[in-house]
């Protein structure tokens, strides 16, 4: 199992963000996440990547405990996230924006750096904008942007966080279609309000609300259920049988 959580609780106060969230994630699988605004799910790849401490539980990457580890030395053993928000260096270059991921997130060196940033941007369809200013990328390339920065790291867990917000159709094909490609060698967390978006690549979808999992279950049975229905898209469950 790459990824296995246990009773992970974590309050703001009077707002529950993570109310005893387990989850088992494999390599080659992508577990699909969804539920409405301030549900907790940024929360979530909070707690996971270490910028907030839980309140009680356990986080595990291949066995090992995360909880009490700071985000660099979880980023160094394998959890890589894209923000919901690209944040790039807007006057580096695409390659360079890569090549920073690859040294400060994974450490690694010369050489080394340098190929997995290039094998980053192959696999993202970003090679033929490498040397263009990170800045003045459209929307989707920005996205992409933010995944290669993730891989280049070479992690073992991959976070997306509305990775296909803002998109056209079209644009949320392709990334439908590089999340399905990444997944081959990674598992894969991805947040996102586009539920097509998510059967098409996700084994598995989980809801949060109120920072509990309500529902984890293949993406067709948890769109279909009343459950989903009602607090997701607020539709009450009596109106929508
Ligand atoms: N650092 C924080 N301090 C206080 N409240 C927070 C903090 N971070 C998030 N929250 C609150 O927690 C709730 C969940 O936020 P978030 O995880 O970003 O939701 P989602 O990504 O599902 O929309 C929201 O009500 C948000 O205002
Ligand atoms: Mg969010």
């Amino acid at each position: 199992m790459v990824l296995a959580v246990r009773g992970l609780c974590k309050a703001y106060g009077e707002v529950i963000v993570a109310d005893q969230v387990e989850l088992d994630l494999a390599s080659g699988e992508c577990l699909g996440v969804i539920g409405p605004n301030g549900a907790g799910k940024s929360s979530l790849f909070h707690l996971l990547t270490g910028t907030v401490a839980p309140d009680a539980g356990s986080i595990r990457l291949a066995g090992r405990e995360l909880v009490g580890l700071p985000a660099h030395r979880r980023a160094r053993l394998g959890i890589a996230r894209a923000f919901q928000v690209p944040q790039p260096f807007a006057h580096l270059s695409v390659y360079e924006n890569v090549l920073a991921a690859a040294s400060f997130g994974a450490g690694q060196r010369g050489d080394a750096a340098a190929e997995s940033a290039l094998q980053a941007l192959r696999r993202c369809g970003l090679d033929a904008q490498a040397e263009r200013q990170a800045g003045t990328l459209p929307l989707l390339d920005r996205k992409r942007l933010e995944v290669a920065k993730g891989i280049a790291a070479a992690p073992q867990l991959l976070l997306l966080d509305e990775v296909a917000g803002g998109l056209t159709e079209r644009e949320v094909q392709a990334m439908v279609a590089l999340v399905h490609e990444l997944k081959r060698a990674y598992a894969v967390i991805w947040i996102e309000h586009i539920v097509h978006a998510l059967k098409a690549v996700a084994e598995r979808v989980m809801v949060l609300h109120f920072g509990r999992k309500l529902l984890e279950d293949a993406p067709q049975a948890v769109m279909d259920s009343a459950v989903v229905r009602e607090i997701y898209m607020g539709i009450p469950a009596d109106a929508a049988a």
